[in-house]
């Protein structure tokens, strides 16, 4: 199980002055490439105040030069660890194209409006889901879970507007780091990082 990705060099001539532009080149390239079904999943790495860390993957909703924007249930373990410590790590894993992008930075909620404009997008069904989950607790069966839908489903038919449910919303992550990930042949990868400092971005290279 062991793959020699043939591949172009990545240079520092080729990156964008900015992280969030180069993320715009490659999330492009991730997008036409057929190979990858969601390029827009990632890992989410939070961890609690003492360090204990947890992942799961969630889909990058926005990006723009504010940062990565993903929704989710604010009383989820993710949300709660983000809540006492907003250290993060977002993890792209774009493997059939040998590239990974990975980001470090500090996460908060986007403002109620961002969410709300967000949640009027989504389908009924989805909208109804935010609501008959408590996501991350324990519960008893599928069935209780498919009960609690189906009265908020006769609650609000699809004619009617489903309220934003007030522990449901975005989070945007906002960079400190982002590594751009480029796998060789004979292990000899490229990984180029933009660390900020200040209102500018220095970038370094780091041994595969
Ligand atoms: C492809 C994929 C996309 C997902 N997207 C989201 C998402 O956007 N938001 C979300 O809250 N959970 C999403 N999930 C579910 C999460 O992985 C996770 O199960 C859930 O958020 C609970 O995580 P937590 O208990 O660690 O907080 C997604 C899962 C997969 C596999």
């Amino acid at each position: 199980m062991r793959e020699q990705y043939r591949t172009a060099e990545f240079v520092e001539a080729d990156l964008a002055a900015d992280p969030m532009e180069q993320f715009a080149r490659w999330f492009a390239q991730a997008a036409d490439s057929d190979a990858i079904v969601e390029p827009n999943a990632m890992v989410v790495s939070t961890a609690t105040p003492d360090g204990r860390p947890s992942s799961r993957t969630v889909l990058l909703k926005h990006y723009d030069g504010r940062g990565f924007v993903f929704f989710t249930n604010y009383d989820s373990r993710k949300g709660m660890e983000l809540e006492t410590n907003p250290h993060v790590s977002l993890l792209f894993p774009w493997h059939p194209v040998a590239r990974q992008v990975l980001v470090t930075g500090t996460a908060s909620r986007v403002g109620r409006d961002e969410t709300a404009a967000y949640f009027r997008t989504r389908p009924h069904g989805s909208q109804l889901g935010a609501w008959a989950s408590e996501q991350s607790s324990v519960i008893a069966s599928r069935a209780e879970l498919l009960a609690r839908y189906e009265d908020l489903a006769a609650r609000y038919p699809e004619d009617e507007q489903v309220p934003v449910p007030p522990h449901w919303g975005g989070f945007r992550v906002v960079p400190g780091t982002v590594e751009f990930w480029q796998g060789h042949e004979n292990r000899l990868h490229d990984r180029l990082r933009y660390v900020r400092e200040g209102g500018a971005w220095r970038v370094e290279r780091l041994a595969p």
